[in-house]
C-alpha cells in the first residue's frame, strides 16, 4: 500500500535517484535524465528549507520502502502572493496509471488547505494528456498558454498554465 508523507533530509539519497530516474523517463519535466547532480547535502538542505515553510511541503509516495512519486507544493514568502502556491507531480514510470499521481495530488490539496493557501497554480506541457486529465479532474482550470515553455532538443514546446482556488 502507498505510504504518503513529508520527505526528510535523510530521503535526501533517494530523491536523487528518483529525480534522475524519471528525469529519463518523460519530456515533461523541467529537467531530463541525470540532470540533477547537486551534492547529498544540498538536497538534504533544500528538503529542510521546504519543510521550515508553513504553505511549502514535499510529499514522497512510498512503495517497499522506495520513493515511487514526490509531489511539492511552495509558498511563496511575499505577503501578497503569501495565498498562493506553485505545484508540482511526478510518478515513476513502473507505477504510471495504478492512482497514485491522484492519491498524491489529494495529499498535497489537503496539506495546502491545512496550511491557509487560496489558490494553487501549475504548468503543464499542453500535449500531456495524462497529466492534464488528472489535474482537471482535481479541479484545476487552464487559465493560459505560455508558448515555447520548452526547448528539448531543438523544439519548442507549449505549456498550459492552470490554477485551482481551494
Ligand atoms: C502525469 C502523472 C503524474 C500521472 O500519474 P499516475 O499515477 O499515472 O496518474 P493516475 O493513475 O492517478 O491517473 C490519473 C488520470 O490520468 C488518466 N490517464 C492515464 N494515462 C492517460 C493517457 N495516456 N491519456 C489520458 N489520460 C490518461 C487516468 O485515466 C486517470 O484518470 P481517471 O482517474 O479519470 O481514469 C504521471 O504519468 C507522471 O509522473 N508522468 C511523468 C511526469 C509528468 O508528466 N508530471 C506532470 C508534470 S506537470
Amino acid at each position: 500500500m502507498l505510504e504518503i508523507r513529508k520527505a526528510t533530509p535523510e530521503d535526501a539519497a533517494q530523491l536523487l535517484a528518483y529525480l534522475n530516474q524519471i528525469g529519463g523517463e518523460s519530456d515533461n519535466l523541467l529537467f531530463g535524465a541525470n540532470e540533477m547532480q547537486l551534492p547529498l547535502e544540498q538536497e538534504a538542505a533544500f528538503v529542510e528549507s521546504i519543510n521550515r515553510m508553513p504553505t511549502s511541503a514535499m510529499l514522497v509516495g512510498i512503495l517497499d520502502s522506495t520513493v515511487v512519486s514526490v509531489a511539492s507544493v511552495q509558498g511563496f514568502g511575499r505577503p501578497r502572493i503569501a495565498h498562493r502556491g506553485n505545484v508540482a507531480l511526478s510518478v515513476g514510470k513502473a507505477h504510471w496509471g495504478q492512482g497514485i499521481g491522484t492519491q498524491m495530488m489529494q495529499a498535497l490539496l489537503d496539506f495546502s488547505r491545512g496550511a491557509g493557501l487560496k489558490v494553487l497554480e501549475l504548468e503543464v506541457r499542453s500535449d500531456n494528456a495524462a497529466a492534464i486529465r488528472l489535474y482537471e479532474k482535481m479541479g484545476f482550470r487552464k487559465f493560459g498558454t505560455y508558448r515555447k515553455f520548452f526547448c528539448i532538443g531543438g523544439q519548442y514546446f507549449d505549456a498550459d498554465y492552470m490554477t485551482l482556488e481551494l
